[in-house]
């Protein structure tokens, strides 16, 4: 991808979460321009137009709504969030069969005009999908598409952590692991506090963490449940990606990647490590975890392989 395109990203699916996502990045200013796609081409232009008048307070970043996949052949990054989303009650698994039909389409269009985009996938189940997508684009192209995964739940595991302790969540190493559902898990063995090991840190326990952890695990639900659906913590988390992607700064955050040894795991997308950079994932991270650890990321990689 050069340089120019870069910089251009395309949104699949302006609902929700796509939309808050466009706002998001125009905000950040980091963008050139933003193609917006949706199924509904009067909604995606409708969200041009809103978006485009706050232009003259911001950096500037061309917005187009893509009539035709085509649009999209110029984008250097395209984030997925098409399908349908979780209504109340609803696991993120139930949506496997809708929402890989609608991706699969996507991906047999977009792959026939654009191969060397970075893909960010949000649709859920995302690991499921992202699994998908890699082996539809071809697994050596794995460090070209991932899913935001568990970065939204270490950020509200994060949060919560510091709202009991008190201690800035900037300061809080530690990442949820595994499925971005229920079969994640908080990491405690290298967690780490402005230097302190996590359980060392004052004020924190086994309970502690649990807590947050269960918090972490039921805030979708919650959110789903009081106000229909959530979009603004995922639209700022992807924003955060792309940044990273284009600073090419180096930064980790836990992504979910096609694994292909790593953790001893094969054939299965779930949450890792991952240092990001201007070609997408530079390194998958294998960090030590404990026996338990290990025993729950096989479980996660178990249980998303049965569902797809
Ligand atoms: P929404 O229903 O508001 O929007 C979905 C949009 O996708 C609609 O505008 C629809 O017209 C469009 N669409 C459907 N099929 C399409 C196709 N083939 N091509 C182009 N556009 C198409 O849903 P919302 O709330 O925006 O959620 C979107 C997805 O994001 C859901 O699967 C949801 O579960 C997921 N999500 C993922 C999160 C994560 O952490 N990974 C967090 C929040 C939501």
């Amino acid at each position: 991808m050069n340089d120019v395109s870069r910089f251009k990203v395309g949104i699949v699916g302006c609902g929700r979460v796509g939309a808050t996502i466009a706002y998001t990045l125009m905000l950040d200013g980091t963008i050139t321009d933003l193609v917006l796609f949706d199924l509904d081409i009067r909604k995606a232009d409708g969200e041009k137009l809103d978006l485009e008048h706050g232009l003259p307070l911001l950096d500037r970043v061309k917005i187009r709504v893509a009539e035709k996949y085509e649009d999209l052949s110029d984008c250097g990054i395209i984030i997925i969030t098409a399908g349908l989303a979780q209504k109340q009650g609803e696991s993120r698994l139930d949506l496997v069969q809708k929402n890989s039909q609608i991706v699969k389409d996507i991906f047999k269009n977009l792959n026939k005009v654009n191969k060397s985009a970075i893909v960010i996938m949000v649709t859920n189940p995302v690991d499921i999908l992202t699994c998908m997508v890699t082996n539809l684009v071809g697994n050596k192209k794995r460090n070209l598409v991932f899913g935001t995964g568990t970065l939204l739940d270490t950020l509200r595991f994060r949060y919560y952590l510091s709202e009991k302790i008190g201690v800035n969540s900037k300061n809080i190493h530690a990442y949820i692991l595994g499925e971005h559902g229920d079969n994640s898990f908080p990491v405690c063995k290298g967690a780490m506090i402005g230097g302190e090991k996590l359980l060392d840190f004052p004020g924190v326990n086994h309970k502690i963490i649990d807590e947050a952890y269960l918090k972490t695990k039921l805030a979708a639900a919650e959110i789903i449940n009081k106000k229909g659906a959530t979009y603004y913590g995922i639209a700022i988390t992807v924003s955060k990606i792309v940044e990273a992607i284009l600073s090419d700064a180096g930064t980790i955050f836990p992504l979910s990647v096609y694994l292909n040894g790593e953790y001893k795991l094969k054939n299965v997308a779930l949450s890792v490590p991952c240092e990001l950079g201007m070609n997408g994932i530079k390194r998958i991270l294998e960090i030590d975890l404990s026996k338990d650890e290990q025993s729950k990321m096989k479980k996660a990689a178990m249980v998303l392989s049965c569902n797809r």
